[in-house]
């Protein structure tokens, strides 16, 4: 196992309160794996990968329980300096949300790339540059030993996402994950992202953890999905089995808001109601009050249910 996170808790300390934004997340990814953690909007699925590489809001976030295992090491417990070192960027890297705010404007391309690379010992001189060159061909930058000396508004936003993957895949990292990498992307690159990710996998053998709240790229890209909802993991198993027949009822909500293909966009029905808040979030499940199958049990919190080929969902209809 490259990846095991049992029972993971990250809280915000904010001025209105304990915002428990990962409460209590269990997963797991084998190496040449991809993950998806999918979930609307605000469910936690950026905290989570934070929490992967202690990267939380400064002051505010801090994991409070549970064990992040890589390659059987433990995580939480190291020191600032050991991550920093030799877990972050190096061993685990994240393809953050938005990749404005992961590139530095007044900095060139071939400087930041090569950030991590020189950060880690892993090259220098001229050995730097013609890694810098290597790793900006492998995300298909044209011509890239001529673009070391550009600045990121000199790149369109797909390449701008690809020199971001190129900053995340430098040092060859164990664990990759990628938070909504085509979410701010037309349909084309959004494909020439994907194939990306495929590539740098079958390269590296990486494990993956694809953040999406689109499920139709959780589909095309990974074999098995973990659905997040308030913080918590609803529903986890093989993507086929989940698509074909959700168990957890803001699954089947969630698929049933997919528009189909050819299908108008009149149909397309958002959940209604909204997620509880994080801070003091209720005791039972909860997705109960927006829940159309919702009974008395639901007021305590859900068992997780075992049903077959690796397929489980928290919910009392199930039990
Ligand atoms: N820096 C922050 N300060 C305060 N609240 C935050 C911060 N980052 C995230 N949150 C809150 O934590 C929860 C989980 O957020 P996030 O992990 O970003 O969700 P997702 O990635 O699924 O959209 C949300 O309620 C969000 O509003
Ligand atoms: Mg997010």
């Amino acid at each position: 196992m490259l990846l095991a996170v049992e029972n993971l808790q990250t809280h915000l300390h904010l001025k209105r309160g304990v915002l428990r934004a990962v409460d209590g997340i269990s997963l797991e990814v084998d190496e040449g794996e991809t993950l998806g953690l999918v979930g609307e909007s605000g469910s936690g699925k950026t905290l989570t990968g934070l929490s992967l590489l202690r990267l939380l809001p400064m002051g505010s976030g801090r994991i409070v329980g549970g064990s992040v295992k890589l390659d059987g090491q433990e995580l939480t417990t190291l020191s600032e300096r050991e991550m920093a070192r030799d877990i972050r960027g190096r061993r685990i890297a994240m393809i953050m949300q938005d990749p404005m705010t992961s590139l530095n404007p007044v900095f060139s391309i071939g400087d930041q790339v090569g950030n991590p690379l020189r950060n880690h010992d892993i090259a220098r001189g001229a050995a730097l540059r013609s890694s810098v060159v290597d790793v900006l061909t492998r995300v298909r930058i044209p011509s890239p030993d001529k673009r070391l000396g550009d600045y990121p508004h000199q790149f369109s936003g797909g390449q701008r996402q690809r020199v971001v993957a190129a900053m995340a895949i430098g040092c060859t990292p164990r664990l990759l994950v990628a938070d909504e990498p085509t979410t701010a992307l037309d349909v084309t690159i959004q494909v020439q992202i994907i194939s990306l990710l495929r590539q740098i996998q079958a390269d590296t053998g990486a494990g993956i953890i694809l953040i999406t709240h689109d499920l139709g790229v959780a589909a095309s890209l990974c074999r098995r999905i973990a659905v997040m909802y308030a913080g918590q993991i609803v529903e986890t198993g093989p993507v086929r089995r989940i698509y074909r027949a959700p168990a957890h009822p803001y699954t089947q909500a969630l698929l049933a808001a997919i528009p189909r293909l050819g299908e108008k966009r009149t149909r397309l029905q958002a959940i209604p109601g909204q997620p509880p808040s994080l801070i003091d979030p209720p005791g039972g499940c909860r997705f109960a009050e927006r829940c159309p199958v919702r009974m008395d049990k639901c007021a305590e919190a859900p068992p997780t249910i075992d049903l077959a080929d690796g397929h489980s969902a928290a919910c009392w209809k199930l039990a």
